[in-house]
C-alpha cells in the first residue's frame, strides 16, 4: 500500500492508503471525503475536481483533451493544478501525492 494526502475544504489533511491501479476519485470518495462523482468516474461531470500540489502536478500523466474540456468549465479551474481525480490512475511513482479537493460549485 501507498499513501496520498488529501486536504478537504476545511483545510484538514487526510492520509489515505491507495494501491497501484486505483483511481484517485474512488479512494477519496470511499474515505468519505466530499467528491460527488455524479458520473461515476466517466470523466463527464467534473464533480471530482481536485487541485494538485504544484510540486506533484508535473509528475501526473498528461491531461487528455476530453478531461481538459470538462475541467475548464469548472468555476474553480486552475490551469496549473486542476485535474479530474477520476482520470488519474495511481502508480507507485505517485506515492506521497498531495492534493486539495476543489471548492464546491
Ligand atoms: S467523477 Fe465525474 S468527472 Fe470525475
Amino acid at each position: 500500500m501507498f499513501e496520498i494526502y488529501v486536504t478537504d475544504r476545511e483545510g484538514i489533511e487526510h492520509q489515505l492508503n491507495i494501491g497501484e491501479g486505483q483511481k484517485l476519485m474512488d479512494v477519496i470518495r470511499d474515505a468519505g471525503l466530499p467528491v460527488d462523482a455524479t458520473c461515476g468516474g466517466e470523466g463527464t461531470c467534473a464533480t471530482c475536481h481536485v487541485h494538485i500540489d504544484p510540486d506533484w502536478y508535473p509528475k501526473l500523466p498528461e491531461i487528455s483533451d476530453s478531461e481538459l474540456n470538462f475541467i475548464e468549465a469548472a468555476m474553480t479551474f486552475e490551469p496549473d493544478c486542476s485535474r479530474l481525480s477520476c482520470q488519474i490512475i495511481f502508480n507507485q511513482q505517485l506515492n506521497g501525492l498531495k492534493l486539495q479537493i476543489a471548492d464546491d460549485e
